[in-house]
């Protein structure tokens, strides 16, 4: 096991923004951490880099404290899983499992044990002495994951290996993999740009855009404190809304006053986050869809309590996501109540919500950077 410290690392391709700009992070040793970001955002340039499989214009790579510069692919003693192409197809999957440990002279009782640990968390116990070709592409890509972890890496390096896979075995295996990981002492860097892996098997994660690292926490960092607007539409599911407001002080009360409705904000909530300070002006307000919750209908008027229209149901089984129009508008919803219930309210009806003023994201207008969160310790409404 080694740590690894990527420090100023820029890649150019030609003449267009570089693939990576001056990115920097670390993976302690033991650690799992993703690389989370949209296609296009730099994820394989770093991985590939880091693998030595390219060199970087600027910046270095230091793995176990050592420079990488000038080492090759080969003595790195990285594993990187590379696409399910990369099996051998006159092995069958154990010898193409087995390979790796035999060029390292590792002892067959010890070859076995560790097949057949990381063979049966994949699931792929049965399929040892098929040929890859007799395989199923979700098969080959578990044998290609199972080939890089049965390995004494220093650290592991993982490109979207589960993202072909069905859900359901999407869902076993983001399970699994935590606990393999837990049980091997991995160092895994782990590229996705499923938001959902990283927040639910990732240790810290780095969140890239366009080159750029845009924040680098602990998934409930992330999710509770968004360093912008790109990470807090980037991350939860269903995504945050975001409105374009007006945030206006008068006679010491702040409201953001958005096209369709305006909020009173908590005067403990601005000073605790300094927007006193700030002149008012254009801000963007943040709102997870589960934290905001449907009001009956004598709650109208109320402070906070918001009317539109239904746009849209879904009903995800034990949760409902709502879309409401308010005015031009459109607000996300989700919520656990009526769910299963057979009184979802029709396309076009009227709907009240209420917003929590302790729960609400602000962004600058013009950065993006983020301004207020949410108070700490909120209950998500159910
Ligand atoms: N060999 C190359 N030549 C030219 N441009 C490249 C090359 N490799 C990558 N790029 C560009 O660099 C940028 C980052 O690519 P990269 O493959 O790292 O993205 P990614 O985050 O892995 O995306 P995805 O989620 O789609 O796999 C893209 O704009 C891509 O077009
Ligand atoms: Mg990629």
């Amino acid at each position: 096991m080694a740590d690894l410290r990527i420090e100023q690392l820029t890649r150019r391709f030609g003449a267009s923004a570089p693939a990576l700009d001056d990115i920097s992070f670390s993976v302690a040793e033991q650690e799992f951490v993703f690389l989370l970001g949209p296609s296009g955002a730099g994820k394989t340039t770093t991985l590939r880099l880091t693998a030595g499989l390219d060199q970087p214009d600027g910046g270095r790579i230091l793995l176990g404290g050592r420079d990488m510069a000038g080492i090759a692919p080969r003595e790195r003693n990285v594993a990187m899983v590379y696409d399910k192409h990369s099996l051998y197809p006159h092995l069958d999957v154990f010898e193409n499992m087995a390979y790796p440990l035999r060029l390292r002279a590792m002892a067959e009782a010890e070859i076995r044990s560790r097949i057949g640990r990381v063979s049966e968390i994949l699931g792929i116990g049965h399929l040892m002495e098929r040929h890859s070709a007799q395989l199923s592409g979700g098969q080959q890509q578990r044998v290609a994951i199972g080939r890089a972890l049965v390995r004494d890496a220093a650290i592991y390096l993982m490109d979207e290996p589960i993202s072909h896979l069905d859900a359901k075995l999407r869902a076993h295996m983001r399970v699994e993999f935590k606990k393999l990981q837990r049980e091997f002492a991995a160092t895994i860097l782990y590229v996705s740009h499923d938001q959902l892996e990283a927040m639910t098997m990732g240790d810290r994660i780095v969140v890239l855009d366009q080159g750029k690292v845009q924040q680098i926490g602990t998934p409930r960092d992330i999710f509770d404190r968004p360093a912008n607007r790109f990470v807090a539409e980037f991350v939860g599911e269903p995504a945050m809304n975001t409105i374009v407001c007006d945030r206006q002080q008068e006679a010491g009360i702040w409201r953001v006053v958005a096209p369709d409705f305006a909020l009173q904000l908590d005067s403990g909530w601005v000073m605790r986050n300094a927007l006193h300070n700030r002149a008012p002006g254009p801000v963007v307000l943040g709102l997870r869809p589960e934290q905001l919750t449907l009001a009956p209908p004598d709650q109208a008027g109320q402070p906070n309590v918001e009317s539109g229209r239904i746009y849209a149901v879904e009903t995800l089984g034990s949760e409902t996501v709502y879309d409401i129009e308010t005015g031009g508008t459109l607000l996300r919803l989700w919520s656990r109540r009526n769910a299963g219930s057979l009184s979802l309210p029709p396309i076009g009806a009227p709907v009240h919500f209420r917003v929590d003023p302790l729960a609400l994201h602000l962004f600058d207008a013009a950065s993006g950077v983020a301004l207020a969160h949410p108070e700490p310790g909120l209950a998500v409404a159910a």
